[in-house]
């Protein structure tokens, strides 16, 4: 195992020097591209000592360093690991001259510069450019950059970087050359360059000063007609950050480019957007509804991140959720004004919690804020990002949007062109509210989904609730975190008597509403005001007022949630669960219509993991067995109304797909149905439709599951995102087995330099929970062995697919050790750091 060297937050110390400028100039080659590398720098004056480290990696070969005018002798250079320390340095002002070789081709890692099907494409963040040149590689060192590309005209007729393009032309020998020019200060892991034979497709976006934002999207040329649902995707960002939060574009160039090997889902890079393919190329003939929706926010995503994270970026990248949190928050609003709040909530709230409530219950747990970390690379977590963003919720719920609105100009004045923190964020939201927002702090700092344990007692004065707040966090000084409640009551006329929000703010609080009711129903975190688990004992009988009565979609369909899972759980006698389960589908099957989205989510039962993990029953065989039994009683017991309503849905717009489909869910478990289901996917116009039919052909078992799977690899080997889903569904399959997993990792399309293909694998497998929980033995140890073929290749893409192994404590313990004991063994393989660090932090 390499040695692990832990970075802690309360190290932090500024640089001795800043640099102002960079001059970069790359001679482009597959296997020995030349970067030459032109600082100019200036002495930090808060600082006493004078030292210079340039980062470096073993990737980039040092040809030359000279610093002013004197050369240094390569010899004479002083390295800690792999950095450049340049000591008592006497010129307050001074020019660091470097040169260095790179092989961009044999960069499987895909950190820093590499080839993507012949494309040079750049992935910095966070720390990827010290493996492009020497120099010092954190995000509190803001500088402009100029960048000149040379390459071979023929192969690489487009050369891309930020900003600017401030000149362009021929040379000799075939090649050509562009200069880029970026004249707003950023940090390195901004920096981006892609050249390459590509298209491009173009429009504007007119600002509201009349002026116009040039868009272009590149990609391969056989793949231009597929961007321009990304493109108007685009506008739209752009437009509603004017509308929603006054943020205009400020670049007047702004480019995306698609890459088909990328290691995450899209980097913001200052006006070079570079994007996994797979968010980018969509038409209805490739891409789900799901997925249209899921490219929308992730170009938002990433254009937000324009003002938050790059315009005001992070200190050091312990507070990374300063930038993600809340962009992730501001495209999480995007998607709510342009489509459906609600059900955008229910969606953000089951991925919250089928990934980041593992993790924060997982031993790779931490704060939004981590203390420490040994790879930064494995700290882009659901934790920092989507418990993150519901940290900045939380002053939404409190401040209002108007208020939030307030604290977030005020602070990007105040902190515009510099470098963070979280810390700097809550009090810019307070000073502008005028408001103490203390309480917000500890969100930052402790770990763990908290517990809100609810009490309701009927008193003479009304209805007293009782909140108390319990953290699992480690540590010996804990601190009550503040904790918005939305809540309702609905009397007995099923209206809404009382609504109202309140903050807990310390250990136990409680509250008296003056409220003669007695027969009412609590309905508590309405739209999930606090990213928490309830305890609060609600009985059949408030849930079912609940769902039906509530008016905010998330409480409805949580309340629907809890009661299957209950019921499942359960001591009732199997009659009494059919008959429960079936009472209410009388009314949703005719109300469904009015809805179809909604009720399509309604429909859906909650996985046996959710139920499982909310539930006192723990085995997830029964759990398994009892969902599909009583799916299939409800599609047998109702089967005309199912199928009166899936034909009713047949044509029509994303919404009447969502509820077709999830009636063909139910359908699917019936043996007579098997043809439906086929002939929807042969008959589909649409991936939504087919992908649908195909899934509950594979997830049900359907004898014709292969001819389907067979036929639609025939028809979709040319898209790459397709393929991904045929890996991806067969291996979420709960009767998957070893050999099918063989077949597919030994299969012509299966590509271990491909993330996106090893996640449809090997990701795919570690979210298949069921398969895993219940042959442990077999399927933990076959993923670890392809981990560490993957990490040889890429060890980023393979320390994340490591995850699971820090989820294991809810096995048998036998079946955990044998599993530890086997990582174990591998940590004494050769493996990198990225993964050491997870696995050694799993044990
Ligand atoms: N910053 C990117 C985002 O959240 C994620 C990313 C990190 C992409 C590192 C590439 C490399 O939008
Ligand atoms: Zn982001």
């Amino acid at each position: 195992m390499p040695a692990l060297k832990e970075i802690f937050r309360k190290d932090y110390q500024a640089p001795d020097f800043w640099v102002t400028d960079v001059s970069l100039k790359f001679v482009l080659s597959p296997n020995a591209t030349l970067v030459t590398t032109e600082l100019k720098l200036s002495k930090n004056t808060e600082t006493t000592s004078r030292t210079l480290v340039l980062n470096g990696t073993e990737h980039s070969q040092l040809l030359s360093l000279r610093i002013n005018d004197t050369a240094v002798a390569l010899d004479d250079i002083q390295y800690v690991e792999h950095d450049i320390h340049l000591k008592d340095l006497q010129d307050d002002e001074l020019a660091v001259t470097l040169s260095n070789q790179l092989d961009p081709a044999n960069n499987s890692a895909l950190e820093g510069l590499y080839l993507s099907n012949k494309i040079f494409c750049s992935d910095c963040e966070p720390e990827g450019f010290r493996n492009i040149t020497y120099y010092p590689d954190r995000p509190d060192i803001m500088a402009k950059y100029t960048v000149i590309i040379i390459a071979d005209k023929a192969t690489c007729p487009i050369l891309l970087s930020n900003g600017n393009l401030v000149e362009a032309k021929d040379l000799d020998n075939g090649l050509h050359q562009a200069v880029w020019h970026d004249p707003f200060p950023k940090p390195s892991y901004l920096f981006a360059l892609v050249a390459g034979d590509l298209g491009y497709i173009e429009d504007k976006h007119i600002r509201p000063d009349g002026s116009p934002v040039q868009l272009r999207i590149y990609a391969a040329h056989n793949e231009v007609d597929k961007c321009h649902y990304a493109l108007g995707a685009l506008k739209r960002a752009m437009k509603w950050d004017e509308d929603r939060f006054d943020l205009v574009c400020d670049v007047d160039q702004y480019n995306i480019v698609a890459i088909h090997d990328f290691n995450g889902g899209a980097m913001e890079n200052k006006g070079l957007n570079i994007f996994n393919a797979k968010y980018v190329l969509a038409n209805s003939e490739i891409a789900t509804d799901a997925d249209f929706e899921t490219i929308e926010s992730i170009i938002g995503h990433e254009y937000f991140h324009n003002w938050t994270g790059n315009r005001v970026t992070c200190r050091d990248w312990f507070q990374l959720s300063l930038q993600e949190g809340l962009t992730v928050f501001r495209d999480q609003e995007f998607t709510s004004d342009l489509r459906h709040r609600g059900l955008k909530r229910i969606d953000d709230v089951k991925m919250l919690r089928a990934y980041q409530f593992p993790e924060d219950a997982g031993r790779l747990k931490h704060p939004i804020r981590p203390e420490s970390y040994v790879e930064m690379r494995n700290f882009y977590t659901t934790t920092v990002y989507e418990k993150g963003a519901e940290v900045v919720r939380l002053y939404q719920t409190l401040l209002g949007e108007e208020g939030f609105k307030k604290g977030l100009t005020h602070y990007l004045n105040k902190f515009d062109g510099t470098a963070a923190t979280c810390d700097d964020f809550l009090i810019s939201m307070a000073e502008a509210n005028h408001e103490d927002l203390s309480g917000f702090e500890h969100w930052y700092s402790q770990a763990g989904t908290p517990r809100v344990q609810v009490a309701k007692e009927i008193t003479e004065n009304g209805i007293k609730l009782t909140f108390k707040q319990l953290l699992c966090s480690e540590g010996s000084n804990l601190q009550p975190q503040w904790i918005p409640i939305r809540f309702a009551l609905i009397g007995s006329e099923d209206k809404i008597i009382y609504e109202d929000t309140f903050i807990l703010k310390s250990w136990e609080e409680s509250i008296t509403l003056p409220c003669k009711e007695t027969n009412v129903a609590l309905s508590l975190f309405r739209d999930f005001s606090a990213p928490v688990i309830v305890d609060y004992p609600y009985t059949e009988e408030e849930l079912m007022k609940i769902a039906f009565f509530e008016t905010d979609y998330f409480a409805r369909w949580e309340a629907a949630q809890r009661y299957i899972s209950e019921l499942i759980a359960s001591e009732q006698t199997w009659e009494e669960k059919q008959a429960k389960f079936i009472a209410p589908f009388n009314n949703l099957l005719q109300e469904c219509r009015q809805e179809p989205s909604f009720y399509a989510l309604f429909f859906t039962l909650p996985d046996p993991i959710s139920i499982q993990s909310t539930t006192a029953e723990k085995d997830l065989a029964k759990i398994w067995e009892q969902r599909g039994n009583l799916i299939q009683y409800a599609a047998k017991t109702y089967e005309a109304q199912w199928l009166e309503i899936y034909q009713s849905q047949m044509i029509g717009n994303a919404s009447a797909r969502d509820l077709k489909n999830s009636v063909l869910n139910y359908l699917a478990t019936l043996p007579n149905h098997e043809v439906t289901v086929a002939k929807q996917y042969e008959a589909a116009t649409n991936m939504t439709d087919r992908m649908a039919a195909l899934r509950a052909s594979v997830l049900n078992n359907h004898s014709t599951a292969k001819t389907l799977l067979t036929n639609f690899l025939e028809k979709y080997k040319a898209y790459p995102s397709v393929v991904d889903k045929w890996f991806a569904l067969q291996v979420s399959s709960p009767y998957i087995t070893l050999e099918v997993l063989n077949h597919l990792r030994h299969h012509g399309e299966f590509n271990s330099h491909n993330p996106n293909r090893v996640r449809s694998l090997l990701g795919a497998l570690g979210q298949n929970k069921v398969a895993l929980y219940q042959q442990p033995q077999l399927f933990y140890p076959w993923l670890l062995d392809n981990i560490m073929m993957i990490d040889k290749i890429n060890p980023q893409v393979a320390a994340r697919l490591a995850t699971p192994f820090s989820q294991l404590d809810f096995l048998k313990q036998s079946d955990q050790d044998a599993i530890r004991n086997l990582v174990k063994a591998q940590l004494a393989n050769q493996l990198s750091t990225n993964l050491a660090e997870q696995l050694s932090k799993s044990l």
